[in-house]
């Protein structure tokens, strides 16, 4: 039985996009929705196999779909609650391949070099500035085994709208537009042989502490190095 934990409050002068949320009242399904239409058809679509990281795995939104066809996935997030929602979601017969570890996804990455098959990481690189979201890049490279894929995605022109019509940004997060994300991306990821895709999220809910209508234009990323 895994111990019950408590809501992570945000930093995002540290760079810790929490939302203050907790995991523990926010029922079954994930807070962040159902999974967007394109990154589900490509993780249908795709081969994926091995050992894999899901960065930033939140509440499990997509960890199932890694899940069902990775060796093993470790499921990381800086926020225990949302990993605890996570493990308790996952049906018992998956449970035997999911590893769940929290940490900090802008510091060093607590592997070696080398270790995965595979990295995911959706719903989170957008948050950082540019000199962070490459360190984090930089990381995910160097746990990549060669030959390795990573899976990202990376939104722009974000709004977030409360309930009461206030439109809602966190502290450092920076704005990105869907040009920028892209020259960036390219930039990041040229020592790869990379396939971009550009989708959108029209208008969803999504539960953070408020909850907020959420729309952007994004980029999915698959990288084989
Ligand atoms: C919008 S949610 C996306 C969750 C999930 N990847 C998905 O697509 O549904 C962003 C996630 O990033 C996590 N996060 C924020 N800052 C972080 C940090 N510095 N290190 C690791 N995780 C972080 C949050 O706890 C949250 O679970």
């Amino acid at each position: 039985m895994r111990r019950v934990t408590k809501p992570l409050k945000p930093r995002e002068d540290r760079y810790i996009f929490t939302e203050g949320v907790n995991y523990l009242k926010t029922g079954k399904a994930s807070i962040w929705g159902s999974g967007d239409k394109d990154t589900l058809k490509i993780l249908k679509e795709l081969k994926i196999r091995g050992r894999w990281l899901n960065l930033a795995a939140g509440d499990g939104r997509y960890n199932l779909d890694l899940l069902k066809k990775a060796d093993s996935v470790i499921a990381s997030d800086i926020d225990e609650s949302a990993l605890s929602k996570l493990w308790h979601n996952t049906p018992e017969r998956y449970k035997p391949k999911l590893e769940t570890r929290e940490f900090d996804i802008t510091k060093k990455l607590p592997f070696k070099d080398s270790s995965f098959d595979g990295v995911f990481c959706t719903g989170a690189l957008h948050l950082f500035p540019i000199k962070v979201f490459k360190s984090i890049s930089y990381e995910i490279f160097r746990v990549l085994k060669p030959r390795g894929r990573a899976i990202i995605d990376f939104a722009t022109d974000i709004r977030r709208v409360s309930p009461d019509g206030k439109r809602i940004k966190f502290g450092t997060e920076p704005s990105y537009s869907l040009k920028e994300a892209k020259t960036l991306l390219k930039e990041v990821f040229s020592n790869y042989k990379s396939r971009m895709y550009e989708s959108k999220v029209s208008e969803e809910i999504k539960k953070g502490n408020p909850s907020y209508k959420f729309s952007c234009n994004f980029i999915l990323l698959v990288a084989d190095k």
